[in-house]
């Protein structure tokens, strides 16, 4: 990356008295955006499927950034009724949430169901995101002004060409990148819908690309392709991708930058670094958007009766 970045660590303000939530803070570019935020003095909550894994990260971040007021919430973003205790845990608690990063993902894994018949990577990626957020938003809408970040992907433009396959939502015949590409279009399309359901408070909500980054979210889809996919990913690798740090910064301009407010951002989708990006029409499709939020009611209300 040449030149100056739009926007550095530097540009977070000042977030004491701010309650920040990151979801799969443990790892990548979660960890640096949990650190980062705790460095600004936030009280920050760390969302992990392992305690183990969220305790290491919260030592490292008190450690580094010398603020003790980080801590761990254990969830499991494709078990929903987990997040949902999760959720309601910490709204029992009775804590201000200033800021909500659902940034947790995984990608192009091996088609698997959870066990409500939903495709992984969509159950993770989106559906987890929705529970969580959506138990959360009383919270959120009491404590304005706040922010709610869903951590995209450019490869949403891999989703099905009507974004959502509401006919065949797990697209098994599919591979595993397309799955991936649908989980992360919904990631857009739900900020799209809640932002109009937002219209007019205090709550900014957009979606973010971080970039192509050099972390740990590949693992699972290097291990099951051959010797020459495994090369040409590790020299894409070593040659293109970013560090953890700067793959922060997007969602970190989305969670805290006061350029949002100032420019009344809503709905919309920035890319590397803090630029906002302009999407495929498909994934800007109101229509599309409205008729996810419903399916996605009308699932959770069968499986969960919530
Ligand atoms: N890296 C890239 O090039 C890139 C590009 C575009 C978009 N993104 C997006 O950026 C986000 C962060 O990814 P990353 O690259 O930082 O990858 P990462 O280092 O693998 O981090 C992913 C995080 O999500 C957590 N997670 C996975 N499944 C979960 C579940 N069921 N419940 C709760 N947490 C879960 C992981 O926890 P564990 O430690 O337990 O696995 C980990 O903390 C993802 O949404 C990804 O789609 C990344």
């Amino acid at each position: 990356m040449f030149g100056r970045k739009k926007f550095s660590f530097n540009d977070i303000p000042d977030l004491t008295g701010k309650v920040g939530i990151v979801t799969g803070g443990n790892s990548g570019i979660g960890y640096v955006t949990a650190r980062e935020l705790a460095r600004k003095n936030a009280h920050v909550i760390v969302c992990c499927r392992s305690i183990e894994r969220g305790q290491a990260a919260v030592d490292k971040i008190k450690a580094e950034t010398k603020n003790d007021n980080v801590e761990v919430l254990q969830l499991d973003l494709s078990d929903w009724k987990s997040t949902k205790d999760a959720a309601d845990n910490f709204v029992a608690r009775k804590l201000p949430l200033h800021i909500l990063v659902n940034n947790a993902g995984i990608m192009a894994t091996p088609y698997e169901l959870n066990e409500h018949g939903i495709e992984k990577q969509f159950a993770t990626n989106y559906l987890g995101h929705f529970v969580l957020t959506k138990t959360l938003l009383p919270v959120i809408e009491a404590s304005t002004p706040s922010r709610i970040v869903n951590v995209s992907s450019l490869s949403y433009k891999s989703a099905p060409k009507t974004g959502i396959n509401f006919d065949d939502i797990n697209l098994e015949k599919e591979n595993a990148v397309t799955r991936y590409g649908q989980s992360k279009i919904a990631n857009i399309l739900f900020t799209l819908e809640l932002a109009k359901r937002l219209e007019g408070k205090q709550v900014w909500t957009n979606a973010v690309h971080p970039g192509f980054v050099n972390t740990n979210i590949s693992q699972e889809f290097l291990s099951n392709q051959g010797f020459l996919t495994k090369s040409i990913i590790y020299v894409a690798k070593a040659l293109f991708a970013m560090n953890e740090d700067d793959g922060a910064l997007t969602s970190l301009y989305a969670a805290t930058s006061p350029e949002i407010e100032k420019e009344d951002y809503r709905g919309k989708y920035f890319e590397p670094i803090a630029k906002l990006g302009t999407l495929k029409p498909f994934a800007t499709n109101q229509e599309t958007a409205s008729r996810l939020w419903k399916w996605t009611e009308d699932l959770l209300n069968e499986k969960l009766g919530i």
